[in-house]
């Protein structure tokens, strides 16, 4: 489907944003979403992932950060707060080590400056890597995080295997071909 298709179906859908289609694919591939799931959505605005969350499972409780405001969801805790002040969240802090599932559609402001930008996108891998680290549940913890293909990606994958016992790629459908953007899912934190 053309990337304009995606957004017109999640418009069609009612949803916030195309990137929904991205979420959707993977979760159904790994079946990462589970009944009762305890989520926390990092870089959620304008707040598809979230949305569709509450929509495949409305046992879902979920909480989602971003630096941006966004419009109310229902079932949805939302704190307008950068990323890396996360632990100053009481609400967030007191979950530590209880969430089923970590999501991160985080992506930084870039600087068109390639070695410039590869940095600051692997920065942001490592600190989603250490909040999933901190908030996931041991047992039955996942996290689906944004990264790109760049000269960094090995280095950031090679990091996410010390941590999970299943370290996979997506590159979903509704994600542009040209974007360089890839999915990385890792499974249940070593
Ligand atoms: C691609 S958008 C997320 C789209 C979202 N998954 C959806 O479906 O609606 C990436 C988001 O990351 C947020 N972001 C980037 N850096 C951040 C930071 N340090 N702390 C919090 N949010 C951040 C941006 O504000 C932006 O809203």
């Amino acid at each position: 489907m053309h990337a304009d298709s995606w957004a017109i179906k999640a418009k069609k859908l009612g949803f916030r944003s195309r990137a929904v289609f991205k979420l959707e694919e993977i979760l159904k591939k790994t079946k990462a979403l589970k009944d009762k799931s305890l989520v926390l959505d990092i870089g959620c605005a304008p707040g598809g992932w979230s949305e569709l969350i509450r929509e495949m499972n409305s046992s879902s409780k979920i909480y989602a950060i971003d630096i941006l405001n966004i419009k109310p969801i229902e079932g949805v805790l939302f704190f307008q707060e950068d990323v890396f002040n996360i632990d100053n969240i009481k609400e967030i802090y007191s979950l530590k080590s209880k969430f089923n599932l970590v999501i991160s559609d985080l992506a930084p402001n870039l600087s068109g400056i390639k070695t410039v930008d590869e940095e600051k996108i692997f920065d942001l891998n490592i600190l989603t890597l250490k909040i999933a680290k901190n908030y996931l549940n041991k047992s039955d913890g996942a996290i689906i995080l944004k990264s790109f293909q760049n000269s960094l990606l090995k280095k950031f994958r090679t990091e996410m295997e010390k941590c999970f016992h299943l370290v996979q790629t997506y590159k979903p459908a509704a994600s542009k071909s040209q974007s360089g953007e890839i999915y990385l899912f890792g499974d249940r934190p070593l």
